[in-house]
C-alpha cells in the first residue's frame, strides 16, 4: 500500500506555517507583556488583538469578540439566535461541521442550492414569499467550503435586501476571505450592511497564521456581541490569553502580511497543479478552478457512487470527502477535494490514483 494522500483535511501543510515567526511572536509576547500573557484575561479577548482586529475592520473594539478558533464564535451565534425548531438558512452543499452544529441544536435545517456565484438568492426569496422564518442564514461567501464558490457582489445586495425585508441575521462565516490568489476582493457584507443590525461576521486567524493557535473572533453589533460575552464568561471565563497575546505580536509585526503572501502563492500553485490533474486523469468530472480557499468541488457522472469510490480510492491510498458528507440528501456523485496539505506532486499521484479508483467503478 502506498502512503496515503489525503485531499480530505481542510489544514494547510507544515511548509506553509510561519513557524519561525511564530517562535519570534511567542517570545515577544511573554517579554513584552508577560502579565497580560499569562493573565486569565477577559472575556472578550486579548485587548491589543481585539484592538488590531476592531482597527482591521474599521469597527469600535466593543462590536469584537476574539474566541478560541471560529468554531467557538459559531457555537456562541447558533447557541443565541436558534432554539429547537427554529428555521435556519443554509447552502446545500455547506461545511459539515455547521450542519452538525445545527442538528444538535434542533434547528429546523433549511439547505438552499448554491450555485457558482453562490447561494441561489431567488430560490431563497421564494422559500421566505412562502412564508419561511428563519431567524439565521449561514453564508460562507468566500471560496466556500466544501466547493470553493464565491457570492457576487449582486448576490452580497440581494441577500442584504432580503434579511432586511424578511427581518432575519446573515451570519458571513468567512476563515477564507484572506486566501484569494486570482481576481478582485468583494466587500463583505458586514460592510454593505449600512444600518448594522443584519449581519453578524466571523473571521479565523487558522488559515492566516496556523489552525493550532485557535484563534478566530466575531464582529457585530455592539449590544449583541455584548450578550454574546456574557455567554464566553460563564463558558470560559476567557479564551487562551497565551494563543490571542502570540497572534497579537504575529500581527503587529507585519509577520501576519508574509505569511499570507506564502499561503496564497502556495494555494494557488495547488490548485492550479488539481485543476490541471483532473482535466487529465478524470475527463469526465465537472468543476469549477477556485480562485483562493482550500477545496474544490467535483462532480463526477451518475454511473460513479461516491460511496463506492471512497472505499475504492481508500484502497489505493487516496482520501476526500463525500459530497453527501455536506448536504442532508444528495451529494451522491460530487467530492470535496482539500489542495491546502498536499504538495504538487502528491496531488498528481492522488489524481492518478482517483482516476484508478473511477475506473475500477464503471
Ligand atoms: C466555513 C468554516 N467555518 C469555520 C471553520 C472553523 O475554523 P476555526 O479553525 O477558526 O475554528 C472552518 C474551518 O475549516 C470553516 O471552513
Amino acid at each position: 500500500m502506498p502512503d496515503t494522500i489525503s485531499f480530505a483535511r481542510g489544514a494547510p501543510s507544515l511548509d506553509i506555517i510561519d513557524v519561525d515567526g511564530l517562535k519570534e511572536a511567542a517570545a515577544r509576547a511573554f517579554t513584552n507583556d508577560p502579565g497580560g500573557t499569562t493573565a486569565y484575561g477577559t472575556s472578550i479577548g486579548y485587548v491589543p488583538l481585539r484592538a488590531w482586529i476592531a482597527e482591521r475592520h474599521s469597527v469600535d473594539p466593543s462590536q469584537v469578540l476574539v474566541t478560541n478558533g471560529s468554531m467557538q464564535a459559531d457555537a456562541f451565534l447558533f447557541d443565541h439566535f436558534v432554539s429547537d425548531g427554529d428555521a435556519v438558512v443554509v447552502e446545500r452543499p455547506t461545511y459539515d461541521r455547521t450542519l452538525l452544529s445545527l442538528r444538535g441544536r434542533g434547528a429546523d435545517v433549511r439547505m438552499v442550492e448554491l450555485e457558482h456565484d453562490g447561494i441561489d438568492t431567488s430560490g431563497l426569496a421564494q422559500l421566505l414569499g412562502d412564508g419561511l422564518k428563519p431567524t439565521l442564514a449561514h453564508i460562507i461567501p468566500n471560496f466556500q467550503n466544501p466547493a470553493g464558490y464565491t457570492l457576487s457582489r449582486e448576490k452580497r445586495d440581494s441577500l442584504l435586501d432580503l434579511a432586511r425585508e424578511h427581518d432575519f441575521v446573515i451570519f458571513e462565516d468567512d476563515p477564507y476571505v484572506d486566501i484569494r490568489f486570482r481576481g478582485e476582493s468583494l466587500p463583505r457584507m458586514l460592510e454593505l450592511d449600512e444600518d448594522g443590525g443584519n449581519v453578524v461576521y466571523a473571521c479565523s486567524f487558522s488559515k492566516t497564521v496556523c489552525p493550532g493557535i485557535r484563534v478566530g473572533y466575531l464582529v457585530g453589533q455592539a449590544d449583541l456581541i455584548g450578550r454574546i460575552v456574557k455567554r464566553a464568561t460563564s463558558t470560559y471565563i476567557s479564551p487562551s490569553m497565551v494563543s490571542q497575546s502570540i497572534v497579537n505580536e504575529f500581527c503587529r509585526s507585519g509577520a501576519i502580511e508574509t505569511s499570507i503572501a506564502t499561503v496564497r502563492e502556495a494555494l494557488r500553485e495547488r490548485a492550479d497543479a488539481l485543476a490541471a490533474a483532473l482535466e487529465r486523469e478524470l475527463p469526465d468530472a465537472r468543476f469549477v478552478a477556485p480562485d483562493g480557499g482550500y477545496f474544490l468541488w467535483v462532480d463526477l457522472p451518475e454511473a460513479i457512487d461516491v460511496d463506492e469510490l471512497h472505499v475504492a480510492a481508500a484502497e489505493r491510498g487516496v482520501q476526500f470527502v463525500k459530497g453527501s458528507d455536506f448536504m442532508l440528501d444528495g451529494g451522491e456523485h460530487s467530492l470535496r477535494l482539500a489542495y491546502s496539505g498536499v504538495t504538487v506532486e502528491q496531488i498528481e499521484e492522488g489524481v492518478r490514483r482517483l482516476a484508478a479508483a473511477t475506473g475500477a467503478l464503471v
